[in-house]
């Protein structure tokens, strides 16, 4: 198993999760309740998925792909470490990944996070 975190915006702990290599980082996000719509659920599409990995663990994942990195071009609050959490599988070598939830709008759960555009 693999262990993952996920951060809020404001960088504080949100969960810690054990997850199985092979598995997709947006499942896993999906699987604990956190805030990643996913609109497109991996067909590269959208940019809803995106998270902002820890910069200690950004070199464990391997390169994004160019669909990847012109699509991250479009996501709101993207950073040098965003990545799609549907395009990441996990492997054991990505123990303890770390990845931050950027702000954004209404999620599909309803839920606000200060900082997105505002809109609830
Ligand atoms: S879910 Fe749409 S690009 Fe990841």
């Amino acid at each position: 198993m693999t262990l993952v975190r996920f951060l809020r915006a404001d960088g504080t702990l949100d969960k810690e999760v054990e997850a199985a290599p092979g598995q997709r980082l947006l499942d896993v996000a999906w699987a604990a309740r956190e805030p990643l719509e996913g609109a497109c659920e991996g067909v590269m599409a959208c940019s809803t998925c995106h998270v902002i990995v820890d910069a200690g663990d950004f070199g464990k994942l391997p390169p994004a792909s160019e669909e990847e990195d012109d699509l991250l071009d479009l996501a709101p609050h993207a950073a040098r470490t965003s990545r799609l959490a549907c395009q990441i599988m996990l492997t054991a070598d990505m123990e303890s990944l770390t990845v931050r939830i950027p702000p954004s709008v209404t999620n599909w759960m309803g839920r606000y996070f200060p900082g997105g555009s505002g809109m609830a």
